[in-house]
């Protein structure tokens, strides 16, 4: 019952003006693209109370306490903490008092080793058969096929990290998540 009508009018029209349309609605997509994890980014995880956000817990069961949490580190560490599903998942520390907005799922996509972070190497390198991903958790080197997935992590009012599932294009491929 599928209404097909609107193929019909491409041949219609002026190839150029076709390709002009093409050319703009790439291009609108792309802009509204870039901009829409800035906004999820201002609208609070919890909000919606769809997101299925969890709070960041670290390897006893707490709450994971931001300020705590970066003191003892450094700019450009990664972390460990329990994330979505109970994954672990890297918090991004970013400078005084700052983490990333996106946390990094450690399970390999290989056949799901934790990766470990190499602060020396400023890479993550899988133990088990070798895969590298980079600091953003990009593959860089097989046999992994995928790059680790993400999670929006966020830091609450009360000095928490709420990790909410990422569904937007991976910002580091450009493409849809795999995980999603
Ligand atoms: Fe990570 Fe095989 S499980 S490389």
């Amino acid at each position: 019952m599928a209404q097909l009508s609107g193929s019909a009018d491409v041949p219609d029209m002026g190839r150029r003006q076709f390709m002009n349309l093409l050319t703009f609605g790439t291009v609108t997509g792309t802009v509204l693209g870039g901009l829409y994890p800035v906004v999820k980014y201002f609208i609070p995880p919890s909000s919606g109370g769809s997101g299925g956000g969890i709070t960041a817990k670290d390897a006893q069961g707490n709450d994971i306490i931001v300020s705590q949490f970066v003191a003892g580190r450094s700019k450009g560490d990664r972390a460990l903490a329990q994330g979505l599903k109970g994954d672990p998942t890297y918090i991004v520390v970013e400078g005084d008092q700052a983490i990333a907005k996106y946390g990094i799922n450690a399970v390999c996509t290989h056949l799901g080793c934790v990766v470990p972070w190499n602060a020396s190497e400023n890479r993550f390198r899988c133990p088990c058969h070798g895969s590298q991903y980079d600091t953003t958790g990009k593959v860089t080197r097989g046999p992994a096929p995928l790059s680790l997935a993400l999670a929006h992590a966020t830091v609450t009012e009360d000095d928490k990290v709420v990790f909410t599932p990422w569904t937007e294009t991976d910002f580091r491929t450009g493409e849809d998540p795999w995980w999603a």
